[in-house]
Order: structure tokens, then sequence, then C-alpha cells
């Protein structure tokens, strides 16, 4: 008993100078622990003589305790004190400038497509969407792409895995689907514009595998080629932000419109700056014509009551020729210098073509 009291009396005085949390966790399991003083002393219970125990029992489990909760009380003590030098040490300046805070911006292309939607929601159009994935029939069939069609060649086109050849998925390789479904779904007249990605096995400085397309149809009783010039030039002056433009429609072929064209618009290079709407020099922007009758009626519409006109529109080609970029794979790099550059400041009130000219 003596010995026990002295014992305790000891390892209190050592827990209390125990002057970091490193030296009270040592003892602690040198006391504690599985090897330590007091568990050995516990072992011992069991070679004593039940009265030994009786005796010696309740008193080495007293001190046990004792020395857990002195060690928990240090532990707490020593926590607080270390608590209190860190908050007198760290001190807040006020006096020092605020971070920067850096925002994103909004992506050329993003700007792009709200610049399209603005220009064409004005034209009286409406925005409509279709799968990424798609499948044979909204691709290819249904706008009278022929099977033996070289866009339809693995070259060309993403195939996803498919174990039945018929029911095999495509990644779209143009929005032109988004025709189909469309008219698939809705009555005449109808006026959409499709903006969206688009993916070709493709890929050098003016091609990506990923890209983005923007695809018009207009579908109501008598319309015809004036309709489609009229709607494209309304659209080419309002987006490059020009009075005129010279406009050639060249002709061309697309198995889903008859007669196809291509449109080139007039343009000359002013110093290093290419000046778009005049000019001796052509670009190509786009596809267009009317719709095949052929498509119409894959969609159940009939071709003799209804005709229309389509058009289908690179975007990031459009991004690059009024902003000035001239490498398309930096467009999804994700180069933060190239996005800080040619992206958009975003403005906090809610508009469709949500960003500003920095
Ligand atoms: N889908 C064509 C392509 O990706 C572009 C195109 C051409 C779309 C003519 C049309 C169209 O709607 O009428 O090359």
């Amino acid at each position: 008993m003596e010995q026990i009291s002295d014992l305790q009396k000891n390892l209190l005085n050592d827990v209390e100078s125990a002057d970091t949390l490193e030296a009270l966790e040592a003892l602690r399991i040198s006391v504690l622990g599985k090897k330590g003083q007091i568990t050995g002393l516990l072992k011992t219970l069991g070679s004593m003589t039940p009265e030994q125990r009786k005796e010696s029992g309740p008193l080495l489990n007293q001190l046990k305790n004792r020395i857990i909760d002195a060690v928990t009380v240090k532990k707490d003590t020593l926590e607080k004190a270390g608590l209190d030098a860190r908050l007198k040490k760290e001190r807040v300046d006020a006096t020092l400038p605020v971070r920067p805070q850096t925002q994103g911006t909004i992506h050329p292309v993003s700007q792009v497509m709200d610049e399209l939607a603005e220009i064409f929601a004005d034209l009286g159009f409406a925005i409509a969407e279709g799968p990424d994935i798609e499948n044979n029939f909204h691709n290819f069939t249904a706008l009278n792409i022929p099977e033996e069609h070289p866009a339809r060649q693995m070259h060309d086109t993403f195939y996803l895995a498919e174990k039945e050849e018929s029911a095999r998925k495509v990644l779209r390789t143009h929005t032109s689907p988004v025709q189909i479904r469309t008219m698939i779904n809705q009555k005449p007249p109808i006026r959409i514009v499709a903006p969206g990605r688009t993916y070709r096995s493709d890929s050098d400085a003016t091609h990506t595998p990923m890209f983005h397309q923007v695809e018009g149809l207009v579908l109501d009783r008598d319309i015809h080629m004036g309709h489609l010039k009229g709607c494209l030039e309304a659209f080419v002056t309002a987006f490059f932000e020009i009075d005129h433009v010279k406009m050639r429609f060249r002709p061309s072929y697309f198995p889903f419109t008859e007669p196809s064209a291509e449109l080139d618009i007039g343009c000359h290079f002013d110093g290093d700056t290419l000046r778009i709407g005049e000019g001796d020099d052509w670009l190509e922007i786009l596809g267009c014509g009317m719709v095949h009758p052929k498509v119409i009626a894959n969609c159940g519409i009939d071709p003799d009551e209804y005709q229309g006109f389509a058009f289908g529109c690179g975007i990031d080609r459009l991004a690059m020729l009024k902003y000035g970029m001239t490498d398309l794979r930096a467009f999804f790099e994700s180069d933060l210098r190239w996005l800080r550059h040619y992206g958009f400041a975003a403005l906090d009130i809610p508009t469709l073509a949500g960003g500003l000219s920095r």
C-alpha cells in the first residue's frame, strides 16, 4: 500500500511536469501502454493469493484511473496553452492588400454560340438540340446519305462498340441529325437553329476530333432560295458587325439538299488584318441548300406541301475569323493564358450574348 501511494505521487508529479504534448504522450505510453509500469503491476494480480488480490486489485485500478484522469486534464491544459501561444503569435494584418480574385472567362466558342442564338432569335428561330451519340438513321440514313458514302467509313466517323452492326451508335459527325429529329417531332412551320458538338476522326491546325457546328432549318409552304439568301445575309452582317457583305453561292453537293451550295463571303487583307465583307478574296463559311424532298418524306412530312432550306456552319471557324485566333487546337487545350487572352468577361446581368470583349 505504501508503495502504491508513493508510486502514485511520483507518477502524478511526472504528469504535472510534462511540458509538451509529445512528452506527455511518451509518459502515458510508459505507464499505461501495453508494456507500461501500471499495466505490468496489473498483470501481477494473476499470480497473487485471493486475499492479496482482494486488497491490491482495487488499489491498482484506482491508481490507473487517477493517472488516466491526470493525463487527460494535462493534455487539455497543454492543448489550450498551445492554442493561446499561436493566437498571440499569429496576428491578422488588416493593412495587407486583398488577395487578387481570379475570375474565369467565357470561352470564345460559348461566346459565339450566344451571339448566334441572339441573332437567330431576332430572325424568329428557336433553339433545338439533339444527342451527341446518334444512331445511323438520324446521322446518315434519313439524311439521304447512302450506305457507301465515304462519310460513313471508319476513317471519318467515330463508331461506338456494339455487337449488332445495324444498331451501332456513332458520335454525330454533324448537327444535321437535329433537322431529322425536329421534323419528326414537330409540325411545320419550323424555324430552328441547333448549335452543338460534332465529332470526326481528324486532327491538324484547322481540324480537331471534336468541333462545333450550328445547323439551321426552315420548313414551311412556299419557302425558296431567296429566303435562304436573305436569311444568311442577315446572319453574316449581324455576326461580323458589318453593313454590307459580298456573297457568292457556289454550287455544291450534299445528299440532304437539292440544290446545294456553299456560301463564300468577300474578304481582303488589310496589312495583317483580315477584313470581312469586301474585297477580291473569298472565304468559304458554310454549306446550305433546299432540303431534299426525300429527307422531308423520310420524316413523315409531305414534300409537295412543304419545302425548306437548311444550312450548316462550323462555329469554331466563325470564332477564329471574328476574333483572330489562328490555331483551332488551342481552343481545347485549356491553357489558362490562352483562355485569359481570348476569353470574354462575364456580365453579372443575365444576357444571351454573355460576354464583353476585353
Ligand atoms: N452537314 C454538313 C457538314 O457537316 C453541313 C451542311 C451542309 C448542313 C448543307 C446543312 C446543309 O444543313 O444544308 O458538312
